[in-house]
């Protein structure tokens, strides 16, 4: 999510986050599938010359290697060495995020969404370290803890790994449930935030009752999905609130969308899509919100726009 928009700001702003500005490109390409680990060409089910069959294991090894194999009908094993060539390394971009069980899965091309999953997935700490000593996010917090009831109901929508927002309200004894799209994110808020509850989810899918919730944080999210499904989603999550209850959001500050291919020196691309400040602010409006403050939240050349808007009292 970029971009707030201090209003009067007459000159181009560039963003740490937002990728650099250029003319817009739209959606581009994504980059290969993630190939099948090598493991998985040697998992071939062989049959013995005495006519038993067997599995070659994740790493190449039969039952017993002085046994001659033949591939049964439909299979082939042209290719097949054994002793099994080394394992291939993953291919670089593959490699923070893949570690362990954490959860990566390949890419969608045609999905812009499915782009920035991928984007966070690999990116997280990488994301973490660029942007995880920022304090500004203090006074957000402090402010919209001052504005909740006792053990209020908080929806986190683009949570990221639950750090600071979700941590920091849960230890005030506040009900989070935090959402989003990438499941290495999911999985390390969950980690980092046990007191929270964590759903992976792309945001624009999401269903609650009405008047669910006390406050909906949206912070540096919005501007990953696609402009024009922004509206619909804002509309929701007015929906979402109880009357009198805050939504605290950060939007583009100028309109626009693409793609960064290298995002954070990282080796992923990550793909952004925003409106303007003053659209921004129609949109919450046309959502039936009340603005009650706007103000332009610098960051790098660029900047996003730091919304906090109530749902009107009954
Ligand atoms: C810049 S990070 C911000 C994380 C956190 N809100 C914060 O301020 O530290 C944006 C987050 O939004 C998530 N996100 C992007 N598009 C989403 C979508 N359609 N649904 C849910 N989450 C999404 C990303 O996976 C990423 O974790």
């Amino acid at each position: 999510m970029d971009g707030c928009g201090g209003a009067g700001l007459g000159h181009e702003h560039r963003s740490l986050r937002a990728a650099p500005r250029r003319p817009p490109t739209g959606f581009r390409a994504a980059r290969p599938r993630h190939p099948a680990p090598t493991g998985s060409l040697l998992t071939a089910v062989g049959v013995m010359r005495a006519g038993r069959s067997f599995t070659l294991g994740p790493h190449g090894r039969p039952v017993s290697d002085r046994l001659r194999i033949r591939a049964p009908r439909g299979w082939s094993l042209r290719g097949l060495r054994w002793p099994p060539a080394p394992a291939r390394r993953q291919p670089k971009w593959c490699r923070s995020a893949c570690r362990g069980p954490l959860p990566c899965t390949p890419v969608n091309p045609e999905d812009p969404k499915d782009l920035v999953r991928r984007g966070y997935d690999l990116l997280s700490v990488q994301y973490e370290r660029a942007f995880g000593s920022e304090t500004k996010y203090g006074s957000w917090i402090e402010d919209l803890l001052g504005r909740l009831p006792d053990a209020g109901a908080v929806l986190d929508v683009g949570c990221g790994t639950g750090v600071p927002v979700a941590r920091s309200l849960a230890a005030a004894g506040h009900l989070v449930t935090g959402v989003d799209i990438s499941g290495v994110q999911i999985q390390r808020a969950r980690e980092l935030v046990p007191g929270a509850e964590f759903v992976r989810a792309d945001a624009t899918t999401l269903a609650f009752p009405s008047e669910t919730f006390d406050a909906v944080v949206c912070l540096y999210a919005l501007i990953h999905i696609p402009v024009e499904e922004q509206p619909a989603l804002l509309e929701r999550i007015a929906s979402w609130l109880r009357p009198g209850g805050w939504f605290l959001a950060t939007t583009g500050h100028q309109s626009w969308t693409g793609t960064d291919e290298n995002w954070l020196g990282g080796g992923a691309a990550m793909w952004w899509s925003h409106a303007d400040a003053a659209t921004n602010r129609s949109w919450l409006l046309r959502a039936g919100l009340e603005v009650s403050h706007e103000e332009f939240v610098p960051e790098g050349d660029s900047g996003h726009v730091l919304f906090r808007a109530r749902r009107p009292q009954g």
